[in-house]
């Protein structure tokens, strides 16, 4: 009796909790094998360490004092670069060591306990620049997450537009008319990616005439509206009798500037409102125009300041207990990504300790074998899973579903774990009793420059402000208010967006990140201390994976230019092949490359992209990086901003063209970067002549012993991976190194080489 009540017990539980995620984790044998390799990895680590201690030169017969005091403190800096690189690796094994996979039971939703209580979301979009982020990219963005497998009255998307442009604006008007047709075509023919622009441009099927006449007509009405909306763009200038039929436009009357204007915000579609519908009847979702209060003597806070408006604006329009966070080029490709968000949220064991569900970045810009390493394949498939076994991964500021109140910032102290949704209803059953225009009217002081004065908005509640990755930082300390997050990547991508195409853009957006991410390790939200004992250890180093990327630059110079210089003037600085150290040396080499080899091949990429992959890591170390270290060093100093102009160059036509071919740009990127990069090259390439020079015609060394082959090696990498450097101080075409460039640094390598080979 007793036994099967239990049984009972069990049974009505589960059905009471249908899981609606899953959570995988590798098999035991896979992560025995990790174990092993790393501490295989960890232990050659702590043999180079102990080769450096004890063979520090001390006494070398035939050279005198001063020669072994360079020497010395030749060897004692690469001791040190070898102390950092081991502790930078041993800080990221918790991402390989501790990975979990999801997956979502998304049919469960259906179920009528949970689409009854489906809660509000709501959507904001972020842009800044009309000229950089065209209005007919941002409405397809728009458009594709109208259109979400979504109850439309419970959906609202919300433009924040940074710019103030009435050509934005226009765009949107424009969009908020043809979604009337564009989302019944959707939902109809079941179409994907939602987006229109990415819909016409990918070759749909045609299986039935009824479709392809409504495909045929669909396609026409979207061209001549992007074709309206180009057009104005390019005049700059919104079309009379547009601007004649919208009231919303006289407030671009008193409109000086982008950075001085009053609120601007028109709900174009209120779903609430009965005769609000599409072509087929249904109800549209609500979608809202914003452009924020600017006044110059007024901080706006980039993104975060738009974000922080945003949430208070939503507050009193809609109050989504959901908001999803996508930047305006990332449209969405999987018109159910709501839907797998809500199946962690709504979770009945673990829903209401998830504070955000983080999705992949991903783009669909990107060339064949990945030139520029734009896809972050490693991070997106290895490093995320692995901070999402640790607690939870980094929120990344686009393709983020976030919990409202953890937002306000809320501690997660496991309250209501039931009807946690209750609150969405009170407002969808108020009956409307505003006017539109009196709604507009009362929220627009929410988004007003005084508004924030003396709040703790930007600070304990919304984004935080002060940092380049408000993101990030945002990120950690909701987790280390106690919530947990989770990072889902299902096969059909959810978002995609536009990655860099150039060299420079490229360099200069890893710069940004790097800087920024280093500036919380500087800071009091540096991750071991702000999150002690909030979030897991492992976490925390997860955190300082990216947090410590910029310091990685210093060793990574040293280490491509001191061993190559050292191997023009015959300096050993590694154990002989005849040695027993020269097998922990030879071990890490090989097996370091191989695994990232192959994880870069599981992760979905070629051998190509690989080696790609690797040339930009070195560049970005050498530059992006560098000059993040010094502008985060000279800042906390209290030194003016980087005396290096570092922002790259308008695009040339022809750009891309040559990045479909994946022909490297070095034009456009920023001169001081570019001088660096080649000039590391040359340094590389003329101390690998020289040596093997030295090697194979002078003989001047053993050549059995060959203490020299761990440099010749690396040396030869480094030129085999520079390549198209050389190339590009030879090409002809507008993407080649610029040649007063060239010029710089040829002289630069050449004279240092000359000059370290005629010292001493
Ligand atoms: C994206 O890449 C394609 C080629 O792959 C190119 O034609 C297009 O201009 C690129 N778009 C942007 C915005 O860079
Ligand atoms: C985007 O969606 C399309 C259409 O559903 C799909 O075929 C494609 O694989 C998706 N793209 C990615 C990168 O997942």
């Amino acid at each position: 009796m007793g036994a099967s009540r239990v049984r009972e017990d069990d049974e009505s539980k589960d059905d009471a909790f249908p899981k609606l995620f899953e959570t995988k984790k590798p098999t035991k044998v896979q992560l025995v094998i990790r174990w092993l390799f790393s501490i295989s990895v960890l232990i050659s680590i702590c043999l180079v360490w102990f080769y450096r201690f004890k063979y520090v030169p001390t006494s070398v017969a035939e050279v005198d004092d001063h020669k072994l005091g360079t020497r010395r403190w030749i060897w004692i800096g690469l001791f040190a670069a070898e102390i950092w690189f081991g502790f930078y690796w041993i800080v990221s094994q918790p991402l390989r060591l501790n990975q979990v996979f999801r997956h979502t039971s998304r049919d469960r939703l259906l179920l009528t306990r949970y689409e009854e209580k489906l809660p509000r979301v709501d959507v904001f979009v972020c842009t800044a620049n009309p000229m950089i982020e065209p209005p007919a990219m941002v409405i397809n963005t728009v458009l594709s997450v109208m259109a979400y497998d979504y109850p439309p009255e419970k959906l609202s998307v919300y433009l924040s537009d940074d710019g103030g442009s009435d050509l934005t604006f226009y765009a949107m008007l424009e969009a908020s008319h043809f979604c009337k047709y564009w989302i019944p075509f959707c939902k109809k023919f079941e179409v994907e990616p939602r987006s229109p622009v990415a819909y016409f441009s990918s070759n749909s099927k045609h299986n039935s005439s009824s479709f392809n006449s409504e495909w045929s007509a669909m396609k026409i009405l979207y061209e001549k509206m992007e074709n309206r909306i180009e057009t104005a763009t390019k005049l700059g200038k919104v079309p009379d009798e547009m601007r004649a039929r919208h009231k919303g436009f006289s407030e671009w009357a008193s409109v000086s500037s982008p950075r001085d204007h009053q609120t601007i915000l028109q709900i174009l579609i209120d779903s609430r409102t009965p005769d609000v519908v599409d072509m087929e009847g249904s109800k549209l979702p609500t979608l809202v125009y914003m452009a924020r209060e600017k006044r110059p003597q007024h901080h706006h806070n980039f993104k975060a300041g738009a974000m922080n408006s945003l949430i208070r604006v939503s507050s009193k329009i809609s109050t989504g207990s959901i908001i999803l966070n996508v930047d305006c080029d990332m449209y969405s490709n999987n018109s159910v990504s709501i839907r797998d968000a809500l199946c962690f949220f709504m979770d009945e064991a673990k829903g209401h300790e998830i504070a955000y569900v983080q999705f992949p970045q991903n783009f669909d810009n990107i060339s064949k074998n990945d030139l520029y390493g734009g896809m972050l394949r490693v991070i997106a498939e290895q490093d995320f899973p692995g901070q999402d076994g640790n607690g939870g991964p980094l929120y990344i500021g686009s393709g983020c579903f976030h919990r409202r109140e953890t937002l306000l910032g809320k501690e997660n102290s496991k309250v209501s774990k039931t009807d946690q949704w209750e609150t969405n209803d009170i407002l969808s059953k108020l009956v409307l009793t505003e006017s539109i225009a009196e709604l507009e009217d009362s929220v627009k002081d929410l988004a007003n420059c005084i508004y924030e004065e003396n709040t703790q908005w930007g600070n304990e509640m919304g984004l935080k402000y002060g940092c380049p990755v408000e993101d990030v930082l945002t990120g950690l300390s909701i987790q280390c208010r106690g919530w947990k997050s989770v990072y889902l990547n299902p096969e059909r991508q959810g978002f995609l967006g536009v990655a860099p195409n150039t060299l420079g853009d490229t360099l200069v957006q890893h710069k940004r990140w790097s800087e920024g991410d280093f500036q919380i390790f500087l800071s009091k939200y540096n991750p071991f201390l702000y999150g002690h004992k909030k979030i897991s250890l492992g976490l925390q180093m997860s955190y300082c994976v990216y947090c410590l990327w910029a310091p990685n630059s210093l060793p990574t110079l040293y280490y491509l230019v001191i061993p190559p210089l050292c191997l023009l003037k015959g300096i050993p600085l590694f154990p002989k092949i005849t040695s027993p150290w020269f097998l922990p040396f030879a071990y890490l080499i090989i097996s370091t490359y191989t695994s990232s080899l192959v994880e870069f091949l599981l992760s979905g990429g070629t051998l190509q992209g690989w080696w790609n992959e690797q040339r930009i890591w070195m560049f970005k170390r050498t530059t992006s990086y560098l000059f993040a270290i010094i502008d985060s060093i000279s800042k906390l100093l209290g030194l003016s901003k980087s005396a290096f102009v570092i922002t790259s160059k308008v695009a040339e036509e022809d750009v891309s063209e040559r990045y479909e071919k994946e022909i490297m740009e070095f034009g456009t990127s920023s001169p001081i970067f570019t001088t660096i990069i080649a000039t590391l090259a040359l340094i590389n390439l003329f101390s690998l002549v020289g040596g093997l020079k030295r090697v194979f015609i002078d003989m001047k060394l053993e050549t059995i012993e060959q203490p020299l082959l761990i440099q010749i090696v690396q040396c030869g990498f480094v030129v085999l991976i520079n390549l198209p450097v050389y190339q590009g101080l030879f090409r002809k075409d507008k993407g080649r190194i610029p040649p007063f460039v060239s010029l710089k640094s040829v002289t630069l390598a050449l004279s240092i080489c000359i000059l370290v080979s005629s010292l001493y």
